[in-house]
C-alpha cells in the first residue's frame, strides 16, 4: 500500500516512515525541507536498508501535490506537515493560519480529486483547550485553545469534520498526541529543531551536551505535587506505531474519529530531569524561573479509546525515552 506522508522528514513523521517500511507499507514523504533535514531520510534509509520516495514540495501547492498524486496511486494519507512552534504562532499567527490550513485544504482537494479517501491527521492534546478536567477524554469539547497553532488544530479538526459529514465515504483519524520524547533506537533519527529548542525534551538533550548553560524550569509553584507541570510523556516510537494502527482503523471505517495518543500518566518536568539523570549518569544543571505564559498545570490523557479502537497502549518506559533521547542528542549536528 502506498501512504503519503507530509512532513515523513520531521520528527514524529520520521519515525512513523521507519514504523511503516518495517511494517512492508510503501511510504511517500513529501516535505519542503522547512523545519527538517534531508538527513533524516538518508538515515531511514539506512535503517531499513531501502530508501523511500521522497519529494520536496510544500503542501500548499496544489500542483507540486497532484504531480505527487499523479506518479503514485496513492490509498492513504498521513499528514504531518504544520508549523508547531506555540510561541512562534503568536507572533505570527497569519503564517500559521496560512501555512496550516492552506496545506489541509489543498491536501483535501488534490485527494478528492484523485479518490483518496483514508486520511490519519496530526492533532495535539492542545485542542482541549485550558477549561477541561484531566485526564482529558476525546467526547470532552475539543474547541478550544491556547495559541494559534492549537487554533489550527482545532480548526482543521472543524474542517476534517465537515468534510466527513459531505462525504460521508471518508475517514479521517484525528490523532491527538500528547507529549512526544524520545528518538529511534539507533540513535540516528531524533527531535533536532533548528536553533534554540522551544519543547523540554530537545531543550534538556542541549544542555546534556553542553550545548546551552542550563535548563530553565518555567514555574515551580504550580498546585502540582512538586511544583513543577505535569504531562504526558511518551515514546516518539509508540506515536509512530499509534499511526499505523490508526491506518488500519481507517481503511475499515468510514467517518472522523478522534482518538488521544498517550500513555495515561502525568510527569512533572522535575521528575522528568531527575528521571533522565539517573538513566544517563548525568548531572544536568538547571535553575527554577518564572512561569511560561500559555502553559497550562497540568494534563495527561485518558487513554482507553484507543485500546479499544486501535489495540494500541504505549509500551516504552520513561526510562526508554530518557536514554533514546540521549543516544541521539550527543550525536545530533546543531
Ligand atoms: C506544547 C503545546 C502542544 C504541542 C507541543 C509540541 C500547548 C498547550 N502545548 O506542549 O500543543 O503539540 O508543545 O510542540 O500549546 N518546559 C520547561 N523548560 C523548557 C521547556 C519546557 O520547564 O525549557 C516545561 C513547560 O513549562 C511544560 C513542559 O516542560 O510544563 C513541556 O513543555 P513543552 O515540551 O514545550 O510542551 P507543551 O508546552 O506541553
Amino acid at each position: 500500500m502506498n501512504i503519503l506522508v507530509t512532513g515523513g522528514a520531521g520528527y514524529i513523521g520520521s519515525h512513523t516512515v521507519v514504523e511503516l517500511m518495517n511494517a512492508g507499507y510503501h511510504p511517500i514523504i513529501v516535505d519542503d525541507l522547512s523545519n527538517a533535514h534531508y538527513r533524516a531520510v538518508d538515515r531511514i534509509g539506512k535503517i531499513t536498508g531501502k530508501a523511500p520516495a521522497f519529494y520536496m514540495a510544500n503542501c500548499t501547492c496544489k500542483e507540486q501535490l497532484r504531480h505527487v498524486f499523479s506518479q503514485h496511486k496513492i490509498d492513504a494519507v498521513i499528514h504531518f506537515a504544520a508549523f508547531k512552534a506555540v510561541g512562534e504562532s503568536v507572533k505570527k499567527p497569519l503564517e500559521y493560519y496560512r501555512n496550516n490550513l492552506d496545506s489541509t485544504l489543498t491536501l483535501l482537494e488534490v485527494m478528492e480529486k484523485f479518490g483518496c479517501k483514508k486520511l490519519v491527521f496530526s492533532s495535539s492534546a492542545t485542542v482541549y483547550g485550558p477549561n477541561n478536567p484531566y485526564p482529558y477524554k476525546e467526547e470532552m469539547p475539543a474547541i478550544q485553545s491556547t495559541s494559534p497553532y492549537g487554533w489550527t488544530k482545532v480548526m482543521i479538526e472543524r474542517i476534517l469534520t465537515d468534510y466527513c459529514t459531505a462525504h460521508p465515504d471518508f475517514c479521517a483519524v484525528l490523532l491527538r498526541y500528547f507529549n512526544p520524547i524520545g528518538a529511534h533506537e539507533s540513535g540516528l533519527l531524533g527531535d533536532d529543531p533548528n536553533g534554540i529548542p522551544n519543547n523540554l525534551m530537545p531543550y534538556i538533550g542541549r544542555v546534556a551536551a553542553g550545548k546551552l548553560e542550563k535548563l530553565t524550569i518555567f514555574g515551580g509553584d504550580y498546585d502540582t505535587p512538586d511544583g513543577t507541570c505535569q504531562r504526558d510523556y511518551l515514546h516518539v516510537v509508540d506515536l509512530a506505531v499509534g499511526h499505523l494502527k490508526a491506518l488500519e482503523y481507517a481503511q475499515a471505517h468510514e467517518g472522523v474519529e478522534a482518538i488521544n495518543l498517550g500513555t495515561g500518566n502525568g510527569i512533572s518536568v522535575l521528575e522528568l530531569v531527575t528521571a533522565f539523570e539517573k538513566a544517563n549518569g548525568i548531572k544536568l544543571p538547571y535553575v527554577i524561573g518564572p512561569r511560561r505564559d500559555g502553559d497550562l498545570p497540568a494534563f495527561w490523557a485518558d487513554a482507553a479509546k484507543a485500546k479499544e479502537l486501535l489495540d494500541w497502549e504505549a509500551v516504552y518506559s520513561v526510562e526508554d525515552m530518557c536514554r533514546s533521547a540521549w543516544k541521539f542528542a550527543k550525536n545530533a549536528s546543531v
